[in-house]
């Protein structure tokens, strides 16, 4: 049986993805992500706060000896537009030097903080980096970004669950919804 979180789920929130749905794509993803980076101990990096449930769940679809760390970056605040002014809020940890890289991210939106990240990450010298992301807004973005993995392409609604917020809640629902706008 699906656990009941209805209580915490407001009556303008609708399912997009489903919790079935996101684990039977990150089987799919985990296994690609396999095969990519046999025999190669990458870091993955998840970017806080909104990744931390999919890098949790991915890494455990995930067949090979692997890192952890985390970035913590901020750019959209409390708000829900991009401000464009990207934060450091939490530097890498991890020393990349040498290393195959895989950046988790929930959601790539303007592209604006993949391009940020990629070009901060280059400067430590991995030997491969690559992006993973959840969720992938197609007609937003400001920037071209090539992402190596993309979960569900979605449509530019406000999304919510799963590790994404809404005024810093509601991270813990397990299916992604939208909000029905009036
Ligand atoms: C989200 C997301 C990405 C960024 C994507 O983070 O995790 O890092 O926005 O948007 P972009 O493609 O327009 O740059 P957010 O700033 O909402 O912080 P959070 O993960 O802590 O909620």
């Amino acid at each position: 049986m699906e656990y009941d979180q209805s209580v915490i789920v407001p009556e303008s929130y609708k399912v997009l993805i489903s919790e079935k749905e996101i684990q039977k794509r990150l089987q799919e993803l985990g296994e690609q992500i396999t095969r990519d980076f046999k025999g190669k101990t990458p870091i993955l990096i998840g970017i806080l706060n909104g990744s931390f449930i999919f890098l949790a769940d991915l890494i455990r679809y995930i067949n090979t000896d692997l890192e952890v760390d985390f970035i913590r970056i901020s750019s959209y605040g409390n708000g829900r537009e991009s401000s464009g002014h990207i934060k450091i809020l939490k530097p890498l940890s991890a020393d990349i030097n040498g290393r195959s890289v895989l950046v988790v991210e929930d959601i790539v939106d303007s592209g604006l903080s993949v391009q940020f990240l990629r070009k901060m990450l280059e400067a430590f010298n991995p030997v491969e980096l690559k992006f993973v992301t959840l969720l992938n807004k197609p007609e937003k973005k400001k920037v071209d970004v090539s992402i190596d993995y993309v979960g569900f392409d979605i449509e530019d609604k406000f999304v919510v669950g799963y590790g994404l917020d809404d005024g810093q809640m509601k991270r813990n629902l397990r299916s992604i919804y939208y909000i029905e706008q009036e």
